[in-house]
C-alpha cells in the first residue's frame, strides 16, 4: 500500500466502508449451511471422525458435589498467586450441571464424537480403592446423554486432576505407585462404561504436565524438582499408561480402543529437502522419546539416554515391556510448532532453528502460527512408529474475541487458523496419513489453568456470569467443514 494512502481511506476507496466491515459479516454465524459443492480433492475420507474437547477440570465445577475429592488443581488455585486472575474451577463451566444442554451444543456443530476427561478424584475421591458411586453415575448420565443424540463418546482417563491425597500420600506421579493406582481406576472406568465408551484414551499431555507442575513449577502440583526426578516422574507415567492399558484389556469388554493423546513436539522441516525431511524425522523420534518413543518403540533412545546422562530415569526390562504394551491408536495433540529442523552432520542427524520473535502467533504468545504441523506431524508419526490410527486428539487456538454491539462474536482470527490447520490435515489424509478423526479443542471457553478465564479457545463462547453460550463465527465453520466433510473452496 502507497505510503500516502492510509488503511482507512483504502478502505473507503475499496469500497469496504459502504460495506459495514464491523457487522455485516456477523450474519454467517446464522447462514444454513450451503450447497455449493466442494472444490474437488478438498475432501476428508469418507469415515472421518468429526468431534470436539474438553476436559474435566476445565468445564465442570462442582468441585465439591456428590462426594467428590479434591484434585491438585483444586488446592493449586486455591493457594494464591498461581493463577493469572485469581480464579479457580469450582464452578468453571458448571457442565456438571449444565451437561444436557452441552450435548445440545456439540449436536449442533454436527460432531458425531466428543472427547471428554473424567476426574479421577469424582470415582475416587481419596485415590483409593473405594469408589463414589455418585461421581460414576455423572459419567453415566453423561454417556447416555451422548448416545442418545448420535455422539460417540471418546473418555480420557487423566487430564491433570489427581486426587490430592495421592499426592500427599505418594508424592503424585514421583511414586510407581501412583502408576498402580491409576491402573486400578483405569480398570474401574473399563469395566464400568466400556459397554458404552468405546474409545479410552489413559493420559493427556505427559509432555506438558510433567515439566510444568514438577519441574517449572507452573501447573499443579507446583514442584521445582531437579531434572533427574522429573525423569523419573515422566518414566512413572508412561508405566502408568501402560499398566492402564493392561488393565482396560483385562477388564473392559472386548474390542475397547485403547491409546493416549499427548502433546508431540511437532517438528518441521525449515526447507522441505528431502535431507531436511528426514532430519525432521529424526528429531520428531528424539524429541519425543522421553514418552511417545518410549511406549511406541519399548526403549529409550541411545540419544535419549546419553542427553540425559545421569538424570535418566532408571527403569527395568519389565517395566519397559509393560509400557509398550500394543495400543490400538495414537491421539496427537497440535497446536503449535516446536523446532523447524535442518540437516545435520552430528548425530543423531538433525539442528532445529532458533525462532525469531517476530514469529507470528495468535493471542496466546505461545500459541505459534504453523498450519503444517497438521501435516508433517501425523505424516512422521505414521511413518516412525508404523501407526495405522492416529487421532488428532486437540487442535485450536485462544483468541481475544469479544461480544460485539450485535451480540455476535467475530472470531476471524480462529477462523483463519482453523481453515490453514485443517487444510494442512486434508493434504495429510488425502496422502494416505491414517489420521481418522479430529477433535477440536475447545466446545467453549472454559478454565484455561494458569491464565484463568483470561484465554478463551471455545468455538462457543461462555459468559462466565451467567452461563449463557453463544456461538461464535467459528462455530459456523466449523460446522460448515463437518456437514461437507470438506473445505469449501
Ligand atoms: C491442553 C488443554 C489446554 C489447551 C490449550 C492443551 O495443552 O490439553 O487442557 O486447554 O492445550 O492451552
Amino acid at each position: 500500500m502507497p505510503n500516502d494512502v492510509s488503511r482507512r481511506d483504502f478502505a473507503r476507496l475499496a469500497g469496504l466502508a459502504a460495506l459495514g466491515t464491523g457487522g455485516a459479516t456477523a450474519t454467517a454465524q446464522e447462514r444454513p449451511v450451503t450447497n455449493e459443492p466442494a472444490a474437488p480433492g478438498r475432501h476428508f475420507p469418507h469415515d472421518f471422525v468429526w468431534g470436539t474437547a474438553t476436559s474435566s477440570y476445565q468445564i465442570e465445577g462442582a468441585a465439591r458435589a456428590d462426594g467428590r475429592g479434591p484434585s491438585i488443581w483444586d488446592v493449586f488455585t486455591h493457594a494464591p498467586g498461581h493463577i493469572e486472575d485469581g480464579s479457580t474451577g469450582d464452578v468453571a463451566c458448571d457442565h456438571y450441571h449444565r451437561y444436557k444442554d452441552d450435548v445440545g451444543l456439540i449436536k449442533e456443530l454436527g460432531c458425531k464424537a466428543y472427547r471428554f476427561s473424567i476426574a479421577w478424584p469424582r470415582l475416587f475421591p481419596d485415590g483409593g480403592s473405594t469408589p463414589n458411586p455418585k461421581g460414576l453415575d455423572f459419567y453415566n448420565r453423561l454417556v447416555d446423554e451422548l448416545l442418545a443424540n448420535g455422539i460417540a463418546p471418546y473418555a480420557t482417563l487423566y487430564h491433570w486432576d489427581l486426587p490430592q491425597a495421592l499426592q500427599e500420600r505418594l508424592g503424585g506421579w514421583r511414586s510407581a505407585e501412583t502408576a498402580k493406582a491409576f491402573a486400578d481406576y483405569a480398570g474401574y472406568v473399563a469395566e464400568h462404561l466400556s459397554d458404552r465408551v468405546k474409545t479410552i484414551f489413559t493420559v493427556n499431555e505427559c509432555g506438558r504436565f510433567i515439566p510444568f507442575g514438577y519441574g517449572l513449577g507452573i501447573d499443579a502440583p507446583g514442584l521445582k524438582l531437579p531434572q533427574g526426578e522429573v525423569n523419573q516422574a515422566r518414566h512413572h507415567v508412561a508405566l502408568a499408561h501402560g499398566l492402564a492399558v493392561q488393565a482396560i484389556r483385562a477388564r473392559g469388554r472386548a474390542g475397547t480402543q485403547v491409546g493416549m493423546a499427548e502433546n508431540i513436539t511437532a517438528c518441521v522441516p525449515a526447507i522441505d529437502t528431502p535431507e531436511n525431511i528426514r532430519a525432521a524425522e529424526i528429531a520428531t523420534r528424539e524429541l519425543n522419546a522421553g514418552f511417545l518413543n518410549v511406549i511406541l518403540e519399548g526403549r529409550y533412545t541411545d540419544a535419549f539416554l546419553a542427553w540425559a546422562g545421569k538424570d535418566a530415569p532408571k527403569f527395568t526390562a519389565d517395566e519397559l515391556k509393560i509400557i509398550s504394551a500394543p495400543v490400538d491408536f495414537v491421539g496427537l495433540n497440535i497446536y503449535a510448532p516446536q523446532a523447524y529442523v535442518v540437516a545435520s552432520d552430528n548425530a543423531p542427524g538433525f539442528q532445529a532453528l532458533p525462532m525469531p520473535s517476530s514469529f507470528p502467533h495468535m493471542s496466546s504468545p505461545w500459541l505459534l502460527v504453523g498450519p503444517e504441523i497438521a501435516y508433517w506431524v501425523p505424516r512422521f508419526a505414521a511413518k516412525i512408529w508404523d501407526l495405522k490410527t492416529i487421532y488428532i486428539t486437540e487442535n485450536g487456538t485462544s483468541s481475544d474475541d469479544k461480544v460485539s454491539p450485535d451480540g455476535k462474536i467475530h472470531d476471524l482470527d480462529r477462523v483463519m487458523y482453523l481453515r490453514n490447520y485443517l487444510a494442512q490435515l486434508q493434504r495429510a489424509t488425502a496422502e494416505g496419513v491414517p489420521v481418522k478423526g479430529y477433535f477440536l479443542w475447545s466446545l467453549m471457553d472454559n478454565f484455561e489453568w494458569v491464565f484463568g478465564y483470561r484465554q478463551r479457545f471455545g468455538v462457543y463462547h461462555v459468559d462466565f456470569d451467567t452461563q449463557a453460550r453463544t456461538p461464535k463465527l467459528s462455530a459456523s465453520f466449523y460446522r460448515h467443514v463437518i456437514e461437507k466433510n470438506a473445505l469449501l473452496a
